[in-house]
């Protein structure tokens, strides 16, 4: 068997593209979405995501505010600007990208964004309403890994879901999205005894480890669903997942690929959510 492929770069360009729309049409009426992104300092990674983010945002006719500081930046000279951007009524999104330096305490951070600015879904309150099933922003990668399912008709009632991996960023609110679908959820990570009698029972297969081709063929149920999250740099300079894509393609029935897979659809669901939040925003102002 080889698995079919979810094109995220497809499914990408096609939400982008309805999200544009919406954009033209609150500017139109006055109220342009704008999203303010923080970088401290200078991790290569971050900065590539941060560029990614901002010329994404122009492309989408979404306004960026781009605010870089110095790795060595007082955490109170973050959080005074954190405090403007809350204030002002033009800025409908805010993200401070992650990690942050040592100096700084990276819940406080987060939760110094405004509820209704955080577009990233890490705010404890955002969280929180996630956990309960109520309406929240919700994390950017496993929210576009929920689209990627709505687009591809994968039914998650009763199905047995495995997530490798117990990040705030990822894991943990995977976990809670899929249980919130109906799905039966095991959440495995470093200390797991036996991890591939966990895969192999899984349906659906989550893989949000950051260790290059982890998963192999031999931890895969024959036609499971296979996301892999992993964006994991290779001596060579290539990229590659979490999953070993050439020995689980044989064996699962849908699987997503490195690059072109889940790494799209992460700044999709930022704009989205910059885009909710300024509808929002237009709304409560009478526009
Ligand atoms: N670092 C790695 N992923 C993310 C993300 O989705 N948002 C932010 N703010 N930082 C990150």
């Amino acid at each position: 068997m080889t698995a079919r492929i979810i094109d995220g770069n497809a499914l990408s360009a096609r939400v982008r593209g309805e999200i544009a729309e919406r954009a033209t049409a609150l500017t139109a009426r006055g109220v342009q979405p704008c999203l303010a992104v923080i970088l401290v300092g200078e991790n290569p990674a971050s900065a590539v995501y941060v560029r990614n983010k901002v010329s994404a945002c122009e492309k989408a006719g979404i306004r960026s505010l781009r605010l870089d500081y110095p790795a060595d930046v007082s955490p109170e000279v973050v959080m005074a600007r954190l405090a403007e951007l809350n204030a002002d009524p033009s800025v409908h999104g805010i993200l401070v990208q992650l990690p942050l330096p040592k100096q700084f305490d990276e819940a406080a951070v987060l939760e110094a964004i405004s509820v209704t600015k955080d577009v990233d879904g890490f705010h404890a309150e955002n969280v929180g309403r996630l956990s309960q099933n109520q309406e929240a922003f919700l994390p950017c990668t496993p929210h576009g890994v929920m689209k990627m399912f709505e687009a591809e008709g994968v039914d998650l009632a009763g199905v047995e879901a495995v997530v490798i991996g117990r990040s705030n960023i990822v894991g943990k609110p995977m976990a809670m999205l899929l249980t919130n679908a109906g799905a039966t959820v095991t959440v495995c990570h470093s200390k797991t005894r036996d991890l591939n009698f966990h895969t192999r029972r899984a349906d659906i297969l989550v893989a949000a480890i950051g260790k290059p081709r982890f998963v192999t063929g031999d931890m895969v149920k024959p036609g499971a669903t296979v996301i892999d999250v992993g964006i994991n740099r290779l001596p060579d300079g290539k990229l590659c997942g979490d999953v070993d894509f050439e020995s689980a393609k044989t064996v699962a029935g849908l699987i997503t690929p490195v690059p072109g897979g889940v790494g799209p659809m992460t700044i999709t669901m930022l704009l989205e959510n910059t885009v909710i939040s300024a509808d929002r925003a237009a709304r409560a102002a009478g526009k």
